[in-house]
């Protein structure tokens, strides 16, 4: 019968298209990738769930926090007060769907938390200082029988990992939870939330898993541009239902709060989303909102995104600036550089025209990640202008006006000597917080001096990287600039630093300690970056205005703090692109005390993959990029002092066909395609 064996084809391929439909959030438009573009074992260290539907994992008790059931399983409430915690066993955020059946009249009451610590009636605080507590959202039932409940679009959670479910009655009734289903919002426009377009692999699974938290943060930051935080605050709850800007996705700060553009915070996120995740498009619109936003009289840029639109940070200014050079760079979207190209000017107009008769920057716009109210000459706003004057010079020659390559260069150059000339500690062998007397060394200015090439000798970069060994404790290096916190944020900045100069030991140190602290914290989500913590080793932040915000108000999936990411994967396994898309990159590999690595990421000419094992007292090294593409490899070379010998497809490379040596690595210029190398 081959009619009714083709209808049922026909039907299995609606059926098999409406399913697929549906994975996107709501309406939005499946843009998305559908497939990983690196299969392999190491997609089991994806965090991701397969569907954007998805259940609870277990069953806690509130009181002792252990695990009851796993889930489904029993989920009796008896009695006005009971209550259970439904662990979804990793940061989820969206739109519950409960299914129940009750004796008699009462509410459900849902409450929502990030960490472990606040389970529990009451939600973690997505408001702060800045407004009333979040508290639960309530399902109420008149009568006995079956029941369901969605949660409202308005009161989406953006991140949580616990649900506490509670009842409250004034009868005897009880209720039995049939069903919990999340529809997970972030990453809207993908309907494979795992096919991710980067992946990294290594011998460490610590930091195989460091890595991959980040990428999973960075997701749950990509959001339905309807669903930011509206402001005003509501005095009781959240509402978000305020519209963050262009497109289907945009990425945001965090996943539970501010749920707002920020780019500082893309500073550290962009880099981590390419060469992960690979969802630019949320960048793309995030940034577009910063441009749609300038201030067209000045060319200030808003330090963040509507509808919470804070005005007057010169730092954020600078980092959208930034963010705008690395978009191009990943995707050579020269198209969206000329749409902004004339705001593009007017900023860094707005920004120059600070820069005074010694040299340096002027900050007058004061807000920034750790400092209230300070600015002038700040080494950190002066090692961001170096870079954006630096990333300006590029884009100027990508948006076809080439002779503002020389002018920003210039530029750049003559800033690089007067921060080393006035902000320099010379008897402290490190970079001071500005160009006035102080005896603090921030954490920010100095990573950055290093990471941006600030520093004008190897001897600096050398000091600097030794001093910042001084904040260091078990847990990670707490940042001067802001007592008593430690910043993975600016530890991002720090580790990369580190790696830039070719002290990876440290590097690593630091990964391991900082977030391999935070992801096996059992009161974490052990799934995302957390925002920052307490030197003491408890969630919480102190402010630079003087006060400690509600301890459960941090975010623990905040994008800023995905620097290892990023890190690994430019310095570890050493794959980077240097030129627009990729057209020519860099393999540089550091081994630290890691014995293989392997990786890649996608840009518009096609895939690049790298990977590298010690052996033989030397290691194997190969790539496939796409063909077309140049690249240099600088080897690192094993043999102390001895030249080493190199073999390219099973070909030796003559001495005489090495032009360099770089430091301890020999640097080879070669074509795309797909190679081995030995070096012994
Ligand atoms: C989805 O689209 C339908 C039809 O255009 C509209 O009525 C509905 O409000 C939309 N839902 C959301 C969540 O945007
Ligand atoms: C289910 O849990 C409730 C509340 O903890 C308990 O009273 C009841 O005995 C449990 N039922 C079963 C079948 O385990
Ligand atoms: C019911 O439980 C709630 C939450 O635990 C509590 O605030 C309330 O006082 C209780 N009400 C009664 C009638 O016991
Ligand atoms: C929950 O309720 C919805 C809506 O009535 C229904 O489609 C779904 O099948 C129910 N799920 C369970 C597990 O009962
Ligand atoms: C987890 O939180 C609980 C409750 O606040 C606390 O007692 C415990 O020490 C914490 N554990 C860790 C490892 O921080
Ligand atoms: C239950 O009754 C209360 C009070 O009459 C009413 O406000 C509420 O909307 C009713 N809830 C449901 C789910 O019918
Ligand atoms: C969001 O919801 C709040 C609370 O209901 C409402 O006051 C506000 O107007 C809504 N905002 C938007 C943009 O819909
Ligand atoms: C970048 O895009 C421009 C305009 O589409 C194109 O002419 C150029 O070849 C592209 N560059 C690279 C490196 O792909
Ligand atoms: C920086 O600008 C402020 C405000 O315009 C001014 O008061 C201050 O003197 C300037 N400082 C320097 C070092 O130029
Ligand atoms: C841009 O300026 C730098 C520094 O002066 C120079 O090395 C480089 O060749 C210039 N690039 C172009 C395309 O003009
Ligand atoms: C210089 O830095 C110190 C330490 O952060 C700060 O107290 C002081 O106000 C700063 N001075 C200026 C002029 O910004
Ligand atoms: C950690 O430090 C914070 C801020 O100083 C303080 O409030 C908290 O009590 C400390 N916690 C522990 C466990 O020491």
């Amino acid at each position: 019968m081959a009619l009714p064996r083709v209808l049922g084809l026909l039907a299995t391929l609606l059926l098999f298209h409406t399913s697929q439909a549906q994975d996107c959030w709501k309406n939005t438009t499946c843009s998305g990738p559908s497939d990983t573009a690196f299969p392999g074992t190491w997609e089991s260290n994806i965090y991701s769930p397969s569907s954007r539907s998805v259940s609870p994992k277990s069953i806690l008790s509130l009181q002792t926090g252990e695990v009851i059931s796993s889930f489904p399983g029993n989920a009796t409430l008896s009695g006005n007060g009971s209550q259970l915690v439904f662990d979804f066993g990793i940061e989820v955020g969206g739109l519950v769907h409960l299914n129940y059946s009750s004796t008699g009249p009462g509410k459900l009451g849902l409450a929502f938390t990030e960490g472990k610590n606040w389970i529990g009636e009451w939600s973690d605080s997505s408001n702060g200082k800045f407004a009333g507590p979040d508290g639960a959202l309530y399902a109420s039932f008149n009568r006995s029988g079956t029941g369901t409940y969605t949660m409202p679009d308005l009161s989406l959670r953006g991140g949580f990992r616990y649900l506490t479910i509670f009842l409250v009655t004034n009868s005897s009734a009880s209720v039995e939870i049939k069903d919990i289903q999340l529809e997970i919002g972030f990453e809207p426009t993908w309907s494979n939330l795992r096919a991710y377009q980067g992946y990294f692999h290594s011998s460490d699974e610590l930091l195989n898993k460091i890595w991959y938290s980040g990428a999973y943060t960075l997701q749950t930051n990509n959001v339905p541009p309807n669903t930011g935080r509206q402001v005003p605050f509501l005095t009781t709850g959240w509402a978000n239902n305020g519209t963050l800007g262009p497109g289907d996705t945009i990425i945001v700060d965090g996943a539970k709060r501010d749920r707002a553009v920020w780019p500082g915070d893309m500073g550290v996120a962009v880099p981590s989303t390419f060469v992960s995740v690979g969802d630019l498009t949320a960048v793309k619109n995030a940034l577009q909102v910063m441009y749609d936003n300038q201030n067209p009289t000045t060319g200030a840029f808003p330090e963040a995104g509507p509808p919470l639109l804070q005005l007057g940070s010169d730092t954020y200014h600078m980092w959208t600036m930034i963010g705008s050079y690395n978009y191009v760079l990943y995707t050579n979207d020269t198209a969206w550089l000329s749409q902004n190209w004339a705001k593009y000017l007017l900023a860094m107009d707005f920004i120059y025209d600070k820069v005074g008769e010694s040299g340096l920057l002027n900050v007058t716009g004061l807000r920034d990640w750790a400092r209230w109210q300070t600015g002038f000459n700040g080494s950190e706003p002066n090692m961001i202008l170096y870079r954006t004057l630096i990333t300006g010079a590029d884009l100027s020659i990508w948006a076809g006006q080439p002779s503002l390559n020389a002018t920003w260069n210039t530029r750049a150059a003559s800033l690089k000597t007067a921060i080393n000339e006035y902000c320099f500690d010379t008897s402290y062998g490190a970079f001071k917080d500005n160009a006035t007397a102080t005896t603090l060394h921030p954490q920010d200015a100095n990573s950055m001096a290093i990471l941006f090439d600030v520093v004008d000798t190897s001897q600096k970069a050398e000091s600097i990287s030794s001093n910042l060994l001084k904040n260091w404790t078990p847990i990670g290096a707490v940042t001067p600039e802001l007592p008593g916190n430690i910043s993975p944020f600016i530890s991002s900045f720090e580790i990369q630093a580190h790696f830039s100069i070719g002290q990876t030991a440290r590097a690593l140190d630091l990964i391991r300690r900082c977030w391999g602290w935070y992801l096996n914290n059992p009161n974490g989500t052990q799934s995302t970056v957390i925002e920052g913590y307490l030197q003491n080793g408890t969630f919480g932040y102190r402010s630079s205005r003087g006060y400690d915000y509600d301890s459960s108000y941090v975010s623990h999936s905040h994008g800023w703090s995905s620097g290892p990411t990023s890190g690994l994967t430019t310095y570890v396994l050493g794959l980077s692109v240097v030129g627009l898309v990729g057209k020519e990159w860099k393999l540089a590999p550091q081994f630290g005390d890691l014995s293989f690595a392997e990786g890649g990421f996608t840009t518009g000419l096609g895939k690049f993959q790298a990977s590298w094992q010690l052996e033989g007292g030397g290691y194997n090294l190969s790539y496939n990029v796409p063909e077309g593409t140049t690249g240099q490899l600088i080897l690192p070379c094993l043999a102390n002092g001895k030249w080493p010998s190199i073999e390219v497809d099973g070909k030796p490379v003559p001495r005489t066909m090495i032009p360099q040596l770089v430091g301890d690595g020999v640097v080879l210029s070669v074509d795309g395609g797909e190679h081995a190398i030995e070096v012994r």
